[in-house]
């Protein structure tokens, strides 16, 4: 216990030490120019040089995602088409992704949002079929995120294959495409772009199943609830017995 408690102050300090190293982004090519000024400076409507000088470390320059097992990193995002979404995403900071109203004026917003929606959107999202999408999580997805998408089975180097409830269809999308940390990536030669869409409904079908009996109970499945419903039973024949010996403790 606390070798393991060691380790994990460890990989603490080690993720924040690497987080101020990468304050400074290490924008290459004609992002320079652009990057100099910093935000402020930064004209309202150059969408691209604030993605480049915010975004990019997370998201990569085209959008593709960055794995960060223990330094910071972001998800593919070439999947979002709706500015909405990245208004939103930048308002919220989901998961460990920072919040910018107060870095960002509302119009470098939009220009981020126009810039990221036309520019790097590469992946086509819409249709599927819900039945080819089953077919091809159970053989490509579930054996290391589970055929429910709750997620769990031990994937390659130790990394859980997370649950992918709660995960947008954007997100779902750039991950198959990407690949993140061990995870495969899924190139159009493998995984067409109608397949992809067929796996995401699929995903977003699963997010929200019916519950088999009543209340879902964390969707442990019939067995849990059975085994719930013995133990208030056997719970009641307790206090009935309880009562007959004169209900004195
Ligand atoms: C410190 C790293 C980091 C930075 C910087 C960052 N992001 Fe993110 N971003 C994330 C993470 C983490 C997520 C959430 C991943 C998930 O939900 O699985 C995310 C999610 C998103 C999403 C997808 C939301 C969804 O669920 O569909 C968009 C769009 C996005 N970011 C845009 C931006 C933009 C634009 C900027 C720059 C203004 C930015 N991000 C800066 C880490 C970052
Ligand atoms: C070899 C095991 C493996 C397979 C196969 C696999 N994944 Fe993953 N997946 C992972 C692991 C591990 C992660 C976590 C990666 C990380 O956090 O760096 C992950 C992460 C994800 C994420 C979260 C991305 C984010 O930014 O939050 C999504 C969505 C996802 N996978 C969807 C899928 C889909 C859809 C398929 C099938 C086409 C699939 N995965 C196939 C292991 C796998």
């Amino acid at each position: 216990m606390p070798v393991r408690l060691l380790l994990c102050l460890a990989l603490l300090a080690c993720s924040v030490a690497h987080c101020q190293e990468t304050q400074v982004p290490s924008a290459n090519s004609g992002a320079q120019n652009a990057t100099q000024s910093g935000t402020v400076g930064a004209p309202a409507s150059d969408g691209r040089a604030i993605f480049v000088l915010r975004c990019a470390k997370c998201h990569g320059f085209r959008g593709e995602g960055v794995s960060g097992v223990v330094s910071i990193g972001g998800p593919n995002i070439q999947a979002v088409h709706d500015p909405g979404d990245v208004l939103w995403a930048m308002e919220v900071g989901p998961s460990h992704m920072p919040q910018f109203p107060y870095i960002l004026s509302v119009p470098q917003m939009r220009a981020v949002a126009d810039y990221v929606t036309k520019n790097l959107a590469a992946i086509p999202l819409g249709g599927g079929d819900l039945t080819e999408g089953g077919r091809l999580f159970r053989r490509e997805c579930a054996p290391c995120h589970q055929p429910s998408v709750r997620g769990g089975a031990l994937a390659f180097n130790g990394i859980n294959a997370p649950a992918l409830t709660g995960k947008s269809a954007a997100i779902v999308a750039g991950a198959i495409r990407w690949g993140p940390g061990p995870m495969p990536a899924f190139p159009p030669s493998v995984l067409s772009d109608q397949q992809l869409n067929s796996i995401v409904r699929y995903v977003e079908y699963v997010q929200q199943p019916p519950a088999p009996s009543g209340t879902p109970m964390n969707w442990l499945g019939p067995v849990a609830e059975g085994f719930a419903g013995w133990i208030g039973l056997f719970s009641l024949l307790g206090f009935a017995v309880w009562i007959e010996w004169g209900g004195t403790g």
